[in-house]
């Protein structure tokens, strides 16, 4: 995965610039806050383990300065105070790959547009004033989490941004126009590559009796308008396996979901004297059913807010360029989708609708084009 080939270049050339003037014991000490490696065969063998390394990897804290997204900061271990998580230096789908106008995004490295803010590790609370505000919204059309004090975000790495730039998926219309194509037989279905990773996250704001009771100091935390929140809850989406691996953490202060699945492998020795060893495992997911055809459930209490009763790879099964809401959308989130609403008849010849290849942020965020398209993206 890219995200973790450039831990291991960033360690590795942290070592050769700092190991000539340090001794051999702190090279290796610095070399050691980069070691995780999630391997992909966890994502079927090993599920649990899997989701840990991903949480360990992507909440490492990410390099600043001459700024280059998603490269981890080795010479911090995690959790080290006042430290940015790598995947907070992705680009966040609101306002940096679906733009309002439906133009297409800069590189990835580019700056220029509004990017929300970044949380942190705890600190000493007078110390955070540099945070700037979050403007993602979550669900904002519904508005699930705004009644209740939250606010949420999506982020994708590199891989998931430049697959939806070179194939002009950044737009309704680009999105139209390229399922278009692959019902003409002029491209293939939507496919993002194996190294491709998402994140979900939602903020919750904290109370006034939280404040004098210490809480944020047992939160990753954001300022927002001036106020405090603290992540709450996380998801995981990468395309380790075909159908993707789906992964959900959340503060172990959330209520009881009786919808989440066992951690099998337990919190690892990382996170121990850290803010994330406040965090839990809600589950991992692979498949639709169990190897008897029962539905697999999995959800976080906020994030599927009133929906717990889900299952994260059924509801995204029916991303496609159908607005959201329309067919293929079901009428449940648990188990096997009907394939029958992608088709044109019950034959099931003829796509009528495409896959997102399970991204909803796709057609979720996806604006109008205002302008014109670049050539290459008329088929
Ligand atoms: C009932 C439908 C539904 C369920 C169930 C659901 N999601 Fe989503 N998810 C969405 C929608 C809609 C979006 C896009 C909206 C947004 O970006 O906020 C989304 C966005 C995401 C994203 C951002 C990447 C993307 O483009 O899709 C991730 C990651 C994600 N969900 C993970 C999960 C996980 C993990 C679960 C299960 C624990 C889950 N979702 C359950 C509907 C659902």
């Amino acid at each position: 995965m890219r995200v973790f080939r450039s831990i291991s270049v960033t360690a590795f050339a942290t070592v050769v610039t700092i190991a000539s003037v340090l001794p051999l014991t702190d090279a290796a000490a610095l070399e050691d806050n980069c070691k995780i490696t999630p391997e992909r065969t966890d994502a079927f063998s090993a599920p649990s383990r899997h989701a840990w390394n991903l949480f360990l990897t992507l909440n490492h804290p990410a390099r600043e300065g001459a700024f280059v997204r998603g490269e981890p900061d080795c010479t911090k271990p995690l959790g080290a105070p006042g430290a940015t998580a790598v995947w907070e230096s992705w680009r966040l789908a609101a306002t940096e790959v679906f733009l309002a106008d439906g133009s297409e995004p800069p590189e990835w490295n580019d700056r220029s547009l509004p990017s929300g803010g970044t949380g942190s590790t705890p600190t000493n609370r007078d110390s955070i004033h540099d945070i700037r505000s979050i403007s993602a919204s979550f669900h904002e059309e519904d508005g699930v989490f705004v009644d209740r004090g939250g606010i949420g975000e999506s982020r994708m790495n590199r891989s998931t941004y430049e697959f939806i730039k070179d194939n002009c998926l950044w737009s309704r219309d680009g999105l139209d126009r390229y399922a278009a194509a692959v019902i003409a037989g002029k491209k293939p279905h939507i496919d993002l590559p194996t190294d491709s990773i998402e994140v979900k996250a939602v903020w919750l704001e904290f109370g006034a009796d939280s404040l004098p009771r210490g809480d944020p100091d047992r939160y990753y935390t954001a300022e927002h308008d001036g106020k405090l929140y603290g992540l709450t809850s996380f998801h995981i989406l990468t395309k380790d396996v075909p159908k993707w691996f789906w992964a959900t953490f959340h503060h172990k202060d959330a209520p009881e979901n009786q919808y989440e699945r066992e951690d099998d492998y337990g919190p690892p020795p990382a996170v121990k004297g850290t803010v994330w060893e406040n965090y839990i495992l809600g589950g991992t997911q692979i498949d639709f059913v169990n190897a008897v055809g029962h539905p697999i459930t999995l959800s976080d209490h906020y994030i599927e807010f009133d929906f717990q009763n889900s299952s994260c790879i059924t509801c995204h099964s029916q991303a496609s360029n159908s607005p959201p809401g329309v067919p293929p959308r079901q009428t449940t989130d648990v188990g096997t989708p009907d394939p029958r609403p992608y088709f044109t008849d019950d034959t099931m010849t003829t796509f009528r609708v495409i896959p997102t290849d399970f991204l909803w942020s796709i057609p979720f965020r996806a604006r109008a084009e205002v302008g014109t398209p670049p050539d290459r993206c008329i088929w």
